[in-house]
Order: C-alpha cells, then structure tokens, then sequence
C-alpha cells in the first residue's frame, strides 16, 4: 500500500493534459488525450476527474490507475474477444489498433442502481417495467441484484452530449448495426461480465454493472475497444458489506469516484455554477482509493514512479514521432 506521504509529493506532478503536437490527430476526452496517426491510436490517460459531467481536478496517480486497470482487464479478457491493445509504452499509456467505433455502447447490469434520471433504478422507481427490452418483475429495491444480468445498449452520443438507452429493436432500426453484429456484441459483452465478475469476486469486490465498446478492423473483424472494467466505465461495489447495507437501505460502498462526488455535493455543486477548489487532503483521500482499488482488484502491488508524468510521457512517447 502507498504511502499518503508518496501521494502527496505527487500533487505537483499530475498529469492536467497533453498537447503534443507530432503525434496525430487529437482528441480531447474528458479523461484521456487520443492522438491518431493511421491505424494507431495513442490514449493517455490524464489524471483527470470528470464528474457531473465537468473536469473537476486532477488526481495523483489516477491516469496510471485506470490505464494499467484496463491493460491487466484485456489481458485477462483476450480469450473471450480480441481487443485493440497492441502496447503500453508508458504507465499512463495505451497503444491500440485505430478501428471504427461500433456506433452502440454495451453496458451490462447485474443490479439494479444508479440515481441519474437516466439509471436503471430511477426509471424502475417511476414505473418502468420494461428497460431497453429487458422486462422487470415487481418489487425490487434499490441496489438488488436481477435474477440475471441484463443488457442495456445505449446509443454513443456526439461529444459532450448525453447518452441514450435503448432496446436492441431501437439499435437495429438505425440501421449502422446488423442483428449479426449486435449479436456478437451481446455474447462477448456477458462473457466479459462474466469473466470480470468472477474475478473481481475473488477478490472481494461486486462488478456492478459496466459499459463496453466494439469498434470494427478494416478486414470486418469486430473487437473491443475503449476501456474495460475501469472505475470510470464500471461501478464496483465491497462485497463484504453489499447485504447489511442493501437490507438497511444504506448507500453502497464503492469504488469510483463517489468520494469526490458526495464531498461536492456538500459543497454545494452538482454541476452548475463553478466548480470548487478541491482541497490537497480530498485530493490525497482519492487517490489513496483509486490505488486501494487497484490493488484489490487486480491483486498486484501498485507501481508509483513520484514524478513530473508530463516529462515521463514526453519521453516514452518520442519513438512515434
Ligand atoms: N481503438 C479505437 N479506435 C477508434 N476509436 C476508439 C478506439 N478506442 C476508443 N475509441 C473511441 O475514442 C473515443 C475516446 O474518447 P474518450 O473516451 O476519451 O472521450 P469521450 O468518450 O468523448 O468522452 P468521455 O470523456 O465522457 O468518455 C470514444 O469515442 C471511443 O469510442
Ligand atoms: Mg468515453
């Protein structure tokens, strides 16, 4: 386990954002920097935290965190699907195969949770008995685990818009996709459910529910791309005291960045107005969790390099140009 000392001589390193200009193409995600250049894409992982949808801060460490937690899910996913990692030529970065993003997002649901009006649990409450195709029996309370997972594909929105959930019907009527291709999806998005929920059981943690991306290779092959089982596109929950709070109708205790979300909903913000200044201490806190995670999840001991991550990048990246 880090020490809080390390995080926080790390504050003043954090990776904010790139702008490296011989790289390719770029863009901007909320999270990562991707730079294009033919059939090879570059993701760096800031540390960025999004969250009511607007950049926050950045978290020490949180970049290497979510980049090397998504290098350790292909690894172990390969077998199910084939995915666009090809290396990871610095801890903050994936090298992965350009393809055409699958114009659908995956996600797969083995609770049900979530407070958005688009969640799965806010619609339930209002009524809803049938969500993206997937009917619903009476009574179920928030946070209880569905006899079965379920798929809820969601439409992939322009940049900076908001996603939409569908049913398979409303996907196949837009006619990008076949019943083929949103078939396969489906398989290998359960399998990989599957996959990560077991091993995340192992160690103690719940795989709550998740999103995947599938993009297609120039000779029609369809594999996964994007990230998979990260905080930033998975809720994790503690399996240790998942029954005890469920049945005292407590909130959950997860891994994400609720830590950061609940400390700015005490001070006011939910996405409006402007963003307050998260303190050093909040900072540190979150990281420690992000690490923590990482640790748990994977069952490895995390490598922290205490450094200028801008300079490191630069640096393992200057073979591309
Ligand atoms: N191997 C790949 N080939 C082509 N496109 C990819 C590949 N991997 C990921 N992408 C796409 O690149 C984009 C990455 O964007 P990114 O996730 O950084 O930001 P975003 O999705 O626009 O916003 P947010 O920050 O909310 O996630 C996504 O649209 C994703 O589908
Ligand atoms: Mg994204």
């Amino acid at each position: 386990m880090i020490l809080i000392e390390d995080i926080k001589k790390q504050i003043p390193y954090v990776l904010k954002g790139t702008s490296f200009t011989n790289l390719g193409d770029v863009y901007e995600g909320k999270v990562r920097d991707n730079y294009t250049l033919g059939d090879r894409r570059l993701i760096v992982v800031t540390d960025r935290l999004s969250a009511f949808d607007c950049i926050i801060t950045e978290i020490p460490f949180k970049g290497q965190v979510l980049n090397q937690m998504a290098t350790f899910w292909f690894e172990k996913t390969k077998d199910i699907i084939g995915n666009h990692m090809i290396s990871v030529p610095d801890p903050n970065v994936i090298e992965v195969m350009e393809v055409s993003p699958m114009p659908a997002e995956m996600v797969v649901r083995a609770y049900i949770t979530g407070s958005t009006s688009t969640s799965a649990w806010l619609n339930y409450k209002n009524g809803v008995r049938n969500f993206c195709g997937n009917v619903l029996p009476e009574g179920l309370k928030k946070d209880q685990k569905l006899d079965v997972p379920i798929l809820t594909p969601s439409t992939k929105a322009e940049h900076g818009a908001h996603d939409e959930s569908v049913s398979k019907e409303e996907i196949l009527k837009r006619g990008e996709i076949t019943e083929e291709e949103f078939d396969f999806m489906a398989k290998a998005s359960f399998e990989l459910f599957k996959r990560g929920t077991e091993i995340a059981a192992k160690q103690g943690i719940i795989l709550v529910d998740t999103k995947y991306e599938f993009g297609k290779t120039k000779d029609g092959k369809i594999i996964l791309i994007d990230e998979i089982h990260t905080p930033d596109s998975s809720r994790f929950w503690y399996a240790d005291e998942y029954q005890a709070r469920f049945e005292a109708g407590e909130e959950q205790k997860k891994i994400d960045k609720e830590y950061v979300r609940l400390w700015l909903v005490d001070q006011g913000f939910t996405g409006e107005g402007q963003v307050p200044n998260v303190p050093d201490e909040i900072k540190v806190e979150a990281a420690r969790r992000y690490i923590e995670a990482y640790e748990l999840i994977t069952g490895t001991t995390f490598n922290a390099q205490i450094g200028d991550v801008h300079a490191r990048v630069e640096q393992n990246l200057a073979k591309y140009i």
